[in-house]
Formats: C-alpha cells, structure tokens, sequence
C-alpha cells in the first residue's frame, strides 16, 4: 500500500503547492491513501471549511491539526460536520471533533488514523503516550485495522523519537509535525513503524517557518511586534513522505518527497 503524508500546509503557497501537484502525484505514484497537515492553512493559523474542502477536492483523505486547530473559530463548528478533519486526540475536556478516525483507501485498507499533540514546549494537554495507547488498544493494527497512522504534533525531537519507539511495531507509521522544516532521520524502526521526526510544511521556505520574514526578525530583535505574522508570498514546496506499507501493516520503505519552491528535490525511488 502506497501512503503518502505532507507536512504543514502554510498559507497560500503551501495549499498551491498541494492542489497543483496532488492530483498528479496520486495517479502518477497510485497512491492509496493522502494524509496532510492542515493547521497553518489559512494564512498561517488555522483551517476554513473552504480551505478543507480545497485540500480534500485536491486529493487528501484526512487532514490532521494541531496547536492551530482553533485559531479560525469556525473550525470549532465545521469540524462536526467534516469527517476527515482530525484535531489532537489528546486534548482535554470537552473539544468538538474527533483525534482518531477509521477510513477506507483505495485499496480497501481499513486505516486508522489519528493526531496527537506532545507536550514538551506546547500546551499542557492530556498525556498523549496514555491517550494513544488507549486509542491503538481498541483498534489495533491486523485486527481492527489493516494500517495504522499517527501525526505525532510537537515541538521536542526527544519527545518525538520516545513516542515513536514506545509505540514501535503497533502502528505503521508515525511522523512528527509541527517545527515546518523536515529532518533527515526516515527509517523503518525495528519493529515495523515508519518515522521521521519532522515532515517538514508545504509553504514557501524563503521565509521563517512559512511566514514572511521581516516581522519575526524585527521581533527578535527589538522584542516589539510591529506587526503580524502574514505568510511569505514565494513558490511553495510540497514536502512530506511516501511511505510502501506491507500486507501485515508494517513499513518497508519510507523516503522524503520534497517538490518545488527552494529545497533541492526529493522523490521516492522505489515509485518512479
Ligand atoms: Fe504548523
Ligand atoms: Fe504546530
């Protein structure tokens, strides 16, 4: 099975970079299932109900979040209604929408899929180490599900890596989101979990984390905002990974894609 997930969309570059070149690479590579990050879609904070059904009409079959989830208000009411938009399953209380879904690729697979959010440098939300362990417990990877998928959102690598290796050989893949630049470390660990620490966005990389750079630098600077944050304006690169799931539900191969915009290309071999 051919899964491929795409890192943070930023603004409008990133979601050009996703409708333009989604649909291609879904036929091209045959792609059986889209998971794609949508939680700086809309200029940078947040998701619209427009800017959901963009990313789904382009190809994605969930769309997960994170400490954005909330930023555009509506997304605290359409997100009842949006199947495939998944927000942190960890957090406490009562949050509308749901962390986990079950769904159908292509291929037929049952996918589980589910968003969690750590916590070291974040929001103190609820454990998400306990709060996973309860979700992948009910459905677990051969028996309720076929493949079985985590966005882990968060900020410390360590944390990340802990997560992955805890949970190593119960679910198929696990990717870190959230710092918008992708890192170097994909493998296949051990047990049969696809990782990478970070994905990296979809947006434009002349800038910092997406986000034109002047505004950040003044504040570094002179610890003053002198504005806001406006996402940066410039040719948007898709970034994210492909991963090749066996029929058991592990991972066998996992390879950065990085296409257009200002880093240097990356496809998965083993598809072209
Ligand atoms: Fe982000
Ligand atoms: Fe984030």
């Amino acid at each position: 099975m051919r899964f491929l997930f795409l890192g943070d969309v930023v603004g409008r570059p990133g979601r050009e970079a996703v409708t333009s070149r989604l649909p291609k690479l879904i036929e091209r590579w045959k792609l059986d299932f889209v998971a794609v990050n949508g939680e700086n879609a809309a200029g940078g904070f947040g998701i619209t109900e427009a800017i959901y059904n963009e990313l789904i009409d382009a190809g994605a079959d969930a769309i997960t979040l994170g400490n954005h989830s909330w930023d555009q208000r509506e997304a605290l009411v359409f997100i009842e209604r949006a199947p495939k938009l998944l927000r942190p399953v960890n957090y406490p209380g009562k949050a509308p929408g749901r962390g986990v879904a079950l769904m159908e690729a292509k291929n037929g697979a049952r996918v589980l899929i589910m968003n969690a959010m750590g916590r070291v440098f974040m929001d103190d939300l609820d454990d998400p180490f306990r709060v996973v362990e309860r979700e992948i417990s009910a459905c677990r990877l051969g028996e309720g599900c076929d493949v079985a998928v985590c966005d882990f959102h968060g900020e410390a690598t360590s944390e990340k890596q802990s997560f992955a290796y805890y949970f190593d050989g119960r679910f198929s893949l696990i990717v870190g989101t959230h710092t918008h630049a992708p890192t170097s470390d994909h493998r296949v660990l051990p047990g049969g979990t696809a990782y990478i620490s970070d994905i990296g966005m979809c947006g434009d990389y002349d800038s910092v984390l997406g986000m034109d750079k002047d505004e950040p630098i003044h504040r570094f600077l002179n610890k003053i905002p002198s504005s806001r944050f406006e996402p940066a304006t410039g040719e948007g690169t898709l970034s994210g990974v492909a991963v090749e799931i066996g029929k058991n539900g592990h991972s066998e191969r996992i390879a950065p894609v990085r296409l257009g915009g200002v880093l240097e290309e990356a496809k998965p071999k083993f598809w072209e």
